[in-house]
């Protein structure tokens, strides 16, 4: 895939992913345009965000659907006006449906705050939490038709400290998202983590390798 890879970016809230994207790209370590942001809310901060910077920003709103495929289909109709090369959902709070899917078959990736397969699904910090796990992270996978179960293209360990809860952890899992999801893209735009026919990093790749041997160095930078 050539340089200046098109991203479009879904999000549903804060939009410190998006930002964190827009950070790299302009401080050239993320080769990538944003072609767009769209979301489902319309209050959502990441639009503003977006707007802020001159991205093009759309808003399919679930109320105005008559149920979740016809939203589903709007929605893979609103991406593809955009023409991205790679659609990123960041803080993207509804699971895309077969629409969507079928319109960018492995074009699709999603950021989690978890080392998935463990804590899939909603408030992944708040089970790390539960569970009393002493390491966490976060993980960037492809998306498919389940939830959080796409495969892992990338993934950074965090610690877990003593005094955590939900909220803190999440937020160093954030400054651990802000590193890899950019890396992640750069890593598709320059052809070095290849999506097609499966996912792989080029085996001689130094990029590839940094990104993988990420979480050591995360590790000591957390806290
Ligand atoms: C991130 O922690 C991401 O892993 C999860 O939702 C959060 C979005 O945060 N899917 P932000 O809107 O990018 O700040």
């Amino acid at each position: 895939m050539s340089a200046k890879l098109k991203v479009a970016v879904l999000a549903s809230g804060r939009g410190s992913n998006l930002e964190a994207l827009l950070a790299a790209i302009d401080a050239g370590r993320c080769a990538a345009e944003l072609v767009g942001v769209l979301s489902d809310r319309a209050a959502a901060p990441a639009l503003t965000l977006a707007s802020a910077r001159a991205i093009p920003t759309r808003t399919v709103l679930p109320r105005d659907y008559a149920d979740r495929d016809a939203w589903d289909v709007a929605l893979a109709a609103s991406i593809a006006e955009l023409a991205p090369d790679l659609v990123v959902l960041a803080g993207f709070m509804r699971i895309v449906g077969s629409a969507v899917l079928a319109r960018f078959p492995r074009r699709l990736v999603n950021v989690h705050p978890s080392l998935l397969p463990s804590f899939a699904g909603i408030d992944a910090p708040g089970q790390a939490i539960a569970a009393g796990v002493r390491i966490s992270g976060c993980t960037v996978h492809l998306v498919d038709a389940g939830i959080d179960t796409g495969p892992v293209l990338a993934q950074a360990a965090v610690p877990v400290l003593a005094a955590d809860d939900g909220p803190s952890l999440h937020a160093r899992i954030q400054r651990s998202e802000h590193a890899l999801l950019p890396a992640v893209v750069n890593a598709i735009a320059m052809g070095t983590l290849m999506l097609d026919p499966r996912p792989r990093y080029t085996a001689d790749d130094a990029l590839g390798e940094s990104v993988l041997v990420a979480p050591p160095l995360l590790l000591h930078r957390a806290d």
